[in-house]
């Protein structure tokens, strides 16, 4: 029986995340602003479980990995809801911030969104069914397009000396990631219980 608990998990580890950052920042901004690093800080594990599951149980079947694919829309409804806090935090830090944004440097991330949006609602088995091979087209996109995002978010961070080692960690994950799902193409045991 699939079990729910990483959606409540995703939530509950992106609102200590916003309070952590509400707690120890200096001013209001940057209280929001570390709100808004911290929570998808926390949400890049739990996308990375989300798009690992059913590779990881290809690449290494057992009892856990197993759980982890067969549990993967708990997972991924978990990085929802983490990257919805992450939304409230980011809102935050814009209005706050003195230095408008540009238009341009905020659409990679509201796609991200859209999609984000989109996969939680199609996340049914009902609206699996309606889709059919559109269904998989819109998760197998936008799970990338989210994976993109990741990456350039921390590899954009390697050449600033404060941020480079959070910077090389992630994008180094992110590209393991992204190795282990196409190793795991080579072998595709698709799991039973989708
Ligand atoms: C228009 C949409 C978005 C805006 C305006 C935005 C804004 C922000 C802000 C203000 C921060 C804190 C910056 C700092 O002081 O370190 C941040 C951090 C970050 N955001 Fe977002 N964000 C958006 C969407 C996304 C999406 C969709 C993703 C991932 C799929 C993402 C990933 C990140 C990452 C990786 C960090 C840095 C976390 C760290 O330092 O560990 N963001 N974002």
């Amino acid at each position: 029986m699939a079990r729910k608990w990483p959606t409540a998990f995703g939530l509950v580890a992106a609102l200590l995340a916003l309070a952590a950052g509400l707690q120890l920042g200096g001013s209001t901004l940057e209280q929001w602003q570390l709100a808004a690093r911290w929570t998808a800080r926390v949400g890049f594990p739990i996308f990375l479980a989300t798009y690992l599951a059913s590779s990881l149980y290809s690449v290494y079947p057992a009892p856990w990995s197993r759980a982890l694919a067969r549990d993967r829309r708990w997972w991924g409804l978990g990085f929802a809801a983490s990257h919805t806090v992450h939304l409230v935090a980011l809102i935050m830090a814009t209005n706050l911030n003195p230095e408008p944004r540009t238009v341009a440097s905020l659409i990679p991330g509201s796609i991200a969104y859209i999609f984000i949006l989109l996969m939680a609602l199609t996340s049914s088995k009902t609206a699996m069914r309606t889709l059919g091979r559109n269904w998989k087209r819109l998760h197998s996109t936008g799970i990338h397009v989210i994976w993109l995002i990741y990456t350039l978010a921390y590899a954009k961070r390697i050449p600033v000396p404060d941020t480079r080692a959070i910077g090389i960690t992630m994008t180094t994950l992110a590209i393991t990631a992204l190795i282990i799902r196409l190793a795991a193409r080579r072998n595709r045991v698709v799991p039973a219980f989708a």
